[in-house]
């Protein structure tokens, strides 16, 4: 708890251009949060570096995605948006969890399998002992609740068996951490195979629509988005292309899938979706415009880096000398 709110935490790294389905099914939902949680958003850039990044790519783009954040609706002031590595914390606490997670749970990691797959020219240990830093991350702040996509559950999993393993130890160190169910946003899928997931890595540029395409951009992607031979706009879990249009309409329309059926009987697919099309520019262009003036504010962006790393310094502090302590580190002479 800070100031009797529960707090909520969420780290991205700033690997691949984020997707609509990044904005619709989670990002777009954050907005709100900070009113009933207190918020860190994390950029992970100690996470990045697993894999080999170019340094002034990783750079830039950690800054383009806390601006980005910001430009989405993320009031800085409220949410403490900022950089992992800017808060000693989370690794030095990753150091001491190291110690208390087993090679058997790391290994059985898939998150792990698959990158190390990808990756095996580099196979690191970063890259084993990922979930740990990870875990690191929640516990610094004491998370009550952490939004995350399936794919990240089997890590939250792994937290909660760390924490509990060291308050078995220690008492009530760690709060236990829970995955955020709260409304969902919606779920997007790729605009080429729409029983997939729309991916910021898919090798098809036409799968996803990236935050940053320009009008014409997404224009083409829409009117390339695979649907099928009915010929009629309806909402079933048949039609996977036309179900996937009507959710993003939906979820940049604020309006239902049975207003959309409607207000489409007798239409033909290219003008639903010229209209999708329409609907997503209509979003996205405001969220550019505000992105496009922020990332050159530069005082104000330095401001808000300074002061969130401060302040998320200090709740993680709390929490670390409570830790250093537990296990027997000296105290610190003052
Ligand atoms: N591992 C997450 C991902 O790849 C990013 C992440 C790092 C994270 N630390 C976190 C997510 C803490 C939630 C909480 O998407």
């Amino acid at each position: 708890m800070i100031d009797g709110k529960k707090v909520l935490f969420s780290g991205m790294q700033a690997t691949g251009n984020l997707t609509l389905g990044n904005y619709l099914g989670a990002l777009k939902n954050w907005v709100n949060l900070c009113d009933d949680y207190e918020c860190f958003y994390s950029v992970v850039d100690l996470h990045s570096i697993t894999v080999r990044q170019d340094p002034s790519e990783l750079r830039s783009r950690a800054r383009k995605l806390l601006s980005l954040y910001i430009a989405a609706g993320l009031d800085p002031k409220k949410n403490c948006i900022y950089y992992q590595s800017h808060v000693s914390g989370h690794a030095e606490l990753a150091w001491i969890l190291n110690c208390f997670t087993y090679m058997g749970e790391l290994n059985r990691m898939t998150q792990f399998k698959d990158k190390s797959s990808k990756h095996a020219d580099n196979i690191n240990a970063g890259l084993f002992t990922y979930p740990v830093l990870m875990a690191a991350d929640i516990l610094l702040y004491q998370t009550d609740v952490v939004p995350v996509g399936k794919d990240q559950l089997q890590h939250l999993e792994l937290t909660r068996d760390i924490a509990e393993r060291f308050n078995g130890v220690y008492g009530d160190v760690f709060t236990i951490p829970e995955p955020y169910l709260g409304k969902a946003g919606a779920k997007i899928m790729s605009l080429q195979e729409p029983e997939k997931k729309m991916s910021k890595s898919d090798e098809n540029v036409n799968a996803s629509i990236y935050l940053m395409d320009d009008p014409d951009t997404i224009m083409r992607k829409f009117k390339r988005a695979v649907t099928d031979s009915e010929a009629s706009v309806q909402y079933n879990d048949t039609q996977k292309g036309i179900h996937n249009l009507i959710d993003i309409y939906c979820a940049c329309k604020d309006v239902q899938p049975e207003d959309v059926v409607k207000e489409f009987d007798g239409k033909g697919y290219g003008d639903f979706k010229t209209a999708v099309g329409e609907a997503v520019v209509g979003v996205l262009k405001p969220l550019q415009d505000e992105y496009n003036r922020i990332i050159k504010e530069k005082d104000f962006l330095d401001s808000i880096i300074k002061e969130n790393a401060e302040k998320a310094q200090y709740y993680s502090t709390k929490t670390l000398r409570k830790v250093q302590r537990k296990v027997g580190f000296p105290d610190r002479i003052r």
